[in-house]
Parts: structure tokens; sequence; C-alpha cells
């Protein structure tokens, strides 16, 4: 069986972008692949230096996984901070890695026009940890001989420097150290709208939370931005923020009905909302109530998260012993 791999970075409250985004085609993926889902707590320190706030999106972000559906004893689940042998390998790495090759990163180079067009210096507010983030993003997947990993599409190019990382240690040694990973994009070609009509997303402020009450879903829902067509005009689906939020949440014969309803005229935004909020909540539900008992537990979210990640140990340690020999420093 293939090995799928995707790291969580345990920043912000899950929203329903990681959903569907990200959680949903991730776990779908675990049914035909050998899966490793792992929280990526080393990549939110370049950020997040509060102890608290990091401990909290763990136990946050690890409870929307298994809430979706992650089942810990089919899926290897696991802290990146409690497997140590990463750091290694990125020691190892970062010696095979050309310091040009991050300074063409696209999240660096955004800093850094950032920076030059506010006129600070141009490596103002980068830290050591994000520019070499791909390099850690490289040592997570490399570790555990991953084939594919289900990314968004913003994380492609760190997928395919951790390919040319892993070339280049092949290559030094004339041998297979290390699998070449293959991105999977987790992103519906459509992009998810949010609350403003805006592409979804925590730093426009326009999510829908994936564990908000039914009471706040409705409410949420409700605020969604609509034109200012009567009751009585015919609508367009392809432009609406309601209907592009809907077809991800119903069944397709309620989304051609809905459709129809549309075109035809004589349907307010109130109607076509309250529709959406029915579709969202009959989905969401269930998770939210899974949520909350894990939340009541957290000892037990920790507990999966411990017990995955001293497997996952065994299994990078192994990996390690081989390449330490390999470079010739068994
Ligand atoms: N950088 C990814 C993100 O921000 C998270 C991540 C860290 C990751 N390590 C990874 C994703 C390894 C895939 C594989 O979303």
């Amino acid at each position: 069986m293939k090995i799928a791999l995707t790291g969580i970075k345990p920043t912000g409250i899950p929203h329903i972008g990681n959903y569907l985004g990200a959680i949903k085609p991730a776990l779908e993926l675990s049914q035909t692949c050998e899966a490793r889902y792992f929280i990526a707590d080393y990549h939110a320190l370049n950020s997040c230096k509060d102890p608290a706030e990091i401990r909290r999106m763990t136990l946050e972000i690890a409870a929307a996984w298994l809430a979706s559906g992650l089942d810990p004893s089919k899926v290897l689940f696991y802290k990146q901070s409690l497997v140590p042998q990463t750091f290694e390998l990125l020691t190892l790495l970062l010696a095979f890695t050309p310091k040009g090759l991050m300074n063409r990163a696209h999240a660096y180079k955004a800093i850094l026009q950032s920076n030059s067009e506010s006129g600070r210096d141009p490596d103002d507010g980068v830290n050591m940890g994000l520019y070499t983030y791909p390099v850690l993003m490289a040592a997570d997947i490399l570790l555990f001989d991953t084939d594919f990993v289900p990314v968004g599409n913003d994380q492609f190019q760190h997928v395919e420097m951790a390919v040319d990382i892993a070339q280049s240690v092949n290559f030094t040694y004339g041998r297979d150290c290390f699998k070449l990973p293959q991105p999977i994009a987790t992103e519906h070609s459509k992009t998810l709208l949010g609350l403003d009509g805006r592409k979804m997303s925590k730093s426009y402020g326009n999510t829908i939370p994936m564990f908000a009450t039914e009471k706040e879903l409705r409410k949420l829902v409700m605020r969604i931005i609509t034109n200012s067509q009567s009751v009585e005009e015919p609508k367009d689906p392809e432009t609406c923020t309601v209907f592009s939020l809907y077809r991800n949440f119903a069944e397709p014969d309620q989304i051609q009905e809905l459709r129809d309803r549309y075109l035809a005229g004589g349907m307010g935004w109130g109607h076509a909302k309250q529709e959406l909020f029915e579709a969202m909540n009959a989905q969401l539900a269930p998770l939210r109530e899974r949520y909350s008992e894990l939340m009541a537990h957290p000892q037990d979210i920790t507990r999966h998260l411990e017990e995955g990640s001293a497997r996952a140990r065994e299994l990078a340690e192994r990996k390690i012993k081989f390449l330490r020999e390999i470079i010739g420093m068994d």
C-alpha cells in the first residue's frame, strides 16, 4: 500500500474551509493508503510563542480530526514534537539544501516583498525557522517514506522542494536513500467562499467555524452577503455565495432542486439561506457532538497522540539508523 502523509499546523480555530479542503479529502485518501497524519507543532512555533496557545490549538486541531472520523487505530496520528528524529533528519537535510532554494520559497518571498513595500529591512520579522520552513517540512515527509502528500495548492512548492532535496541526497550517495513524494491536490477546483463572498480564509475573518453551535451557525449563515435582488427576480446560482456553499453540503438532487428554484425566481435569499443552514447543520451536527465529547476529556486526545507518536518514533528510528550508516555516522 502507498503511504500518504500530511501535517496540520495548529494555528487558528478549525473552520469549514479546513474541513472541506483538507480534513475530508485526507480522510478519504486514508481509505486506500497507509495514512500518517500529524500535528506540525514546531511549524507553528515560528509564529506563535505562547505555550498555552500552542497547547490549546494542538488539542483543538487533534479533536477536529478525531471528530471528523480519523480512526487512530487505522491512521498513524502523532505530534511532530514527540518524534525528535524529525529534527535529526532536518539537520542532515540542511547540508543538502542550497540557500538559493530557500530564497525562492513563495512564503518567504511574500514577506520580503511586503517588507520592501513598507520600507522595512527586507528580512524584518523573518526568523531562521521561517526561512528553513521547507526543510523541516521535507524532513517530516522524507522520514516516513511518503508516496503522497495531500495538501492545498499553496503547499505544492514545499513538496517539490522536498523532492529536490531528496534527489540531491540520493545522487550524492548513489542510492535510493529517500522515496520521492508526490503532492496530491485536496482543494476543489472552485474556491470555497466565505461570508463576504471572498475566498474563505482566516486572514479575511470571513470563516465559518466547524464547531459553531447550531444557533451560531444559523446566525452566520444569515449574515452571508447577497445582492439586493427582490424575491420575484430569477437568480444566478453560479455567482452566489450561498449556493456555492450549498453545493458542498447537499446531495446532488437537492443541489439541482435549489438551482431550479434560483433560476425560476420567486425565492428570497432568506429561503436559500435556510436551505443552506439545514444542509450544513445536518452534516456538522454529529461532528459537533463528537467534538464536545472529545474536548470534555482532553487526556484521551493526548493519549491518542502519545500512542501514535511512540509508533512513529519506532519507524523513524529505523530510518535514521539506515541514514546514519550511509553518511558515515554509525
Ligand atoms: N506547511 C503545512 C501547512 O502550513 C503543514 C505541514 C508541515 C505539512 N509539515 C508537513 C504538510 C508535511 C504536509 C507534509 O499547511
